[in-house]
């Protein structure tokens, strides 16, 4: 279930107000010292402004009334606890981490018709990341063909998204990068007890990304807040499968390898830091309470919004997007899935003053102050815009594929052949 949501920056050739992208629509990497570490007298201010836009999530979805065939729940419960009424779940086991976050990467980057090979960054912002390593945000750029990017996972739990794009604004703001992909992935399925109520109710499964961009024009993220307190590490924890607790059959079979969540505890945090936290961004940016356009909180809870975003700054619900009455909590994709979802109702149109603002396990929180200015239109998709797409991806795959198998056939010959006949390192003889 692939969402670009129909609609699309309006990318004129070298429009005034133009897409956002600075220089037009490419990456080029020749045009980058013209940044703040450009050479002397080239100065010119750059701006990091969101170009791309785009969700995935999986086909199958799981209502309240499901899990009440699981585990002792009501839907009743559930629904006036949390706000959720039902979440996808990755159930086909080619959905991943990785696989929902190339679709999303994917829609992101059609939607500001920027060819993979633009990207500088990737990064991947997960609370269930394939592995340990290899991060999921290399699998990710694999499977793009983001063949010039870097890519890296961020560790913030929910607050992930909203930690990555305060990365890509410093790349772009810095002169390091042009195009930065910034993307939410979960599969929180697989960490959870599903025999345990009080947390498998919560989660759902999905992606979210969004192409950053250097720009010419004033605007976009303008400011961001980053806090972390880990004295309530153990408060939301996974606790095996790491270093602290290596996997093993008693990890295994006491369940370790499931989210552990203090529910009262998060709750009380999440409440206080939601609204101090979108304080201080709109102070950084200069705003006030009351020149919110709109507020796209982290999806965990309808109550911890209300308690946060609502009643302890006042701001109108009219001014808020919640979603998570459809998707629970999907951690670092809640974000970016909302703003696409609040995109396509057209509740975002330029000029509007937007915060983004989460929390998460750590204990971490996060906000960032954003002023809109990509103009919102509707795409068009040509034939032959779709085929060379295609085309992209195929070629991406091929270019893996190739990639894995010259690997195997070269690790079929002794070292020594590998290394033309020099010994390797410390062998004898
Ligand atoms: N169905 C029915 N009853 C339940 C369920 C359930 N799914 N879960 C708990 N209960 C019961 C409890 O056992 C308890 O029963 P008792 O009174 O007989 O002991 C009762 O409901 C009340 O439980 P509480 O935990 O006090 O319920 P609360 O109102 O606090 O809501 C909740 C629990 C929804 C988990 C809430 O605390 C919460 O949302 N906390 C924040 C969680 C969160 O956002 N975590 C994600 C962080 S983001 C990240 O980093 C992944």
């Amino acid at each position: 279930m692939s969402e670009q949501q129909g609609q699309q920056p309006n990318i004129p050739a070298n429009g005034a107000l133009g897409n956002g992208h600075r220089n037009g629509s490419n990456g080029n990497r020749e045009q980058r010292s013209s940044g703040p570490n450009g050479p002397a007298g080239a100065f010119s201010p750059r701006f990091a402004q969101i170009v791309g836009w785009g969700y995935h999530v999986p086909e199958k979805v799981i209502t309240n009334f499901d899990l009440e065939q699981i585990v002792d729940t009501q839907d009743e419960w559930i629904r006036s606890r949390t706000g959720i009424e039902e979440r996808h779940v990755a159930a086909a086991p080619s959905e991943t981490s990785a696989s929902l976050g190339i679709l999303a990467g994917r829609a992101a980057l059609e939607m500001a018709d920027v060819n993979p090979n633009k990207v500088d960054l990737i990064i991947c912002a997960t609370s269930s990341p394939e592995h340990i390593f290899p991060s999921t945000a290399s699998i990710i750029q694999d499977g793009l063909g983001a063949s010039n990017a870097g890519a890296f996972d961020l560790s913030a739990a929910c607050s992930g998204f909203v930690y990555a794009l305060s990365m890509a604004r410093g790349h772009i703001l810095a002169g390091d990068a042009e195009y930065v992909l910034v993307i939410g992935a979960e599969t929180l399925s697989r960490i959870v007890d599903w025999t345990d109520r009080a947390t498998c109710v919560l989660f759902g499964d999905g992606a979210g990304a969004v192409l950053v961009a250097a720009s010419d024009v004033p605007g976009g993220i303008t400011a961001t807040v980053l806090g972390s307190d880990g004295s309530g590490a153990d408060l939301l924890t996974v606790p095996a499968g790491g270093s602290a607790m290596p996997a093993s059959l008693e990890t295994v079979s006491s369940g370790g390898h499931y989210i552990k969540m203090d529910g009262t505890a998060v709750f009380r945090f999440a409440t206080r830091v939601m609204a101090e936290a979108t304080r201080q961004v709109l102070g950084k940016a200069g705003l006030g309470v009351d020149e919110v356009d709109l507020v796209i909180p982290h999806q965990a809870n309808v109550r911890i919004i209300q308690n946060s975003v609502l009643k302890q700054l006042k701001i109108p619900e009219e001014k808020v997007f919640i979603n998570l009455q459809k998707y629970g909590n999907t951690s670092t994709a809640s974000i970016p899935i909302a703003l696409c979802e609040a995109i396509a109702a057209g509740r975002i149109k330029p000029g509007d003053n937007l915060v983004f603002v989460g929390f998460g396990a750590g204990l971490t929180w996060a906000a960032c102050a954003i002023k809109w200015s990509v103009p919102i239109a509707k795409p068009e998709a040509t034939w032959w815009r779709n085929t060379q797409r295609q085309a992209t991806y195929q070629a991406a795959a091929a270019r893996s594929m190739w990639k894995r198998a010259i690997r195997r056939v070269y690790s079929q010959f002794p070292a020594e052949s590998r290394w033309g006949g020099r010994k390797e390192e410390g062998e004898a003889g």
